[in-house]
């Protein structure tokens, strides 16, 4: 009735933003990342006759009411497909080094997903966790797997996506190194950016339609190990959807002051010379992609920009981890 799980935060290369399926949570693009190393959260759920409700602590306090709703919808879809009627004691830590404003959903929805089946008496099943996870929060279905992840777009009704592993860690040896430029909680989560941006913005269409076409060029690059072909790319996914966010209506600006600071330490290396990409989520951080031997001059380049607040260099990490 109990396990633990170990799961890793994942960026895209190729961006998922907008939903195909709210209710059922499906993108409406293409997208693919990397799990990272270095950004680990560790869930133990034990599911417990005693009990009358569902306890959840984050970071040793106890979750908010937000965050222990969708914790509590996971665990409820848990019951549904296990048959069990219990309630659970959810215990998640995360162990990001330079701690505040990297909170991942991804990591710490992929290992709730991975920790409660298996407490729940199921087999584990990655395929089926990475659904669960899909369903709280479609980047968390990426996080079950290691190095190089897809998830295809999904078709509205079709409760079945999940991710699936493109290539292991060992694939590319290329370095994700993390700027860090504001502390706090992003202004507008996710889900409500994407749905803004649905119903709001002048250039979503744009975006549902080109964005499979900048996901396929990163796919293709990466398989060949192509930087150059992949670093592009990515950078437009990037600014394409973060286009569709802040020409929504009202408009949502991920980015501050620093991130734009970031960006243009990047730009500099790059021209002179340094192979070396950007990429940012629903948030202000900045993260450059590089190949491992510039990962220092990359960090050191992010460290000199104004009020940057810290860097964290990662690797291609490993699978989600579930032991009962
Ligand atoms: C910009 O997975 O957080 O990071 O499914 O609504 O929970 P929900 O969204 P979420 O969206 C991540 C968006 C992104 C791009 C990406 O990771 O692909």
């Amino acid at each position: 009735m109990k396990a633990r799980a170990r799961a890793r935060a994942n960026i895209a290369f190729a961006k998922y933003w907008g939903k195909a399926d709210l209710e059922l949570n499906l993108p409406a693009v293409p997208s693919l990342s990397m799990t990272l190393d270095r950004l680990v959260t560790d869930t133990t759920v034990r599911f417990d006759d005693a009990l009358d409700a569902d306890r959840v602590s984050l970071d040793g306090r106890d979750a908010t009411e937000g965050e222990r709703a969708r914790i509590v919808e996971l665990l409820d879809r848990v019951r549904e497909t296990s048959g069990s009627r219990r309630f659970a004691h959810v215990e998640s830590e995360n162990h990001f080094p330079t701690a505040a404003g990297l909170a991942s959903s991804a990591s710490g929805f992929a290992a709730l997903a991975g920790a409660a089946t298996v407490a729940a008496g199921m087999e584990y099943d990655a395929h089926l966790v990475s659904r669960m996870a899909r369903r709280s929060s479609a980047s968390a279905a990426r996080s079950v797997w290691g190095g190089f992840v897809e998830l295809a777009a999904g078709t509205p009704g079709d409760d079945t996506l999940a991710a699936a592993p493109l290539k292991g860690p060992e694939h590319w040896d290329v370095r994700l190194v993390v700027g860090l430029t504001a502390k706090g909680e992003k202004e507008v989560g996710s889900t409500t950016g994407m749905e803004r941006s649905r119903k709001t913005s002048p250039l979503y269409e744009a975006w549902i339609e080109k964005a499979p076409i900048l996901a396929t060029r990163i796919r293709e690059g990466l398989l060949a190990r192509d930087l150059s072909a992949v670093g592009p790319a990515m950078e437009q996914s990037t600014m394409a959807f973060h286009a569709c966010a802040m020409t929504s209506n009202p408009p949502i600006m991920y980015w501050h002051p620093t991130t734009l600071a970031v960006l243009a330490s990047i730009r500099k290396l790059r021209d002179q010379g340094v192979e070396v990409y950007a990429t940012m989520d629903a948030g202000p951080h900045v993260k450059a992609l590089c190949h491992a031997d510039d990962a220092e001059r990359v960090q050191a380049a992010m460290k000199g920009s104004e009020r940057i607040l810290g860097t964290l260099v990662c690797k291609a990490g490993a699978d989600l981890e579930v032991e009962a």
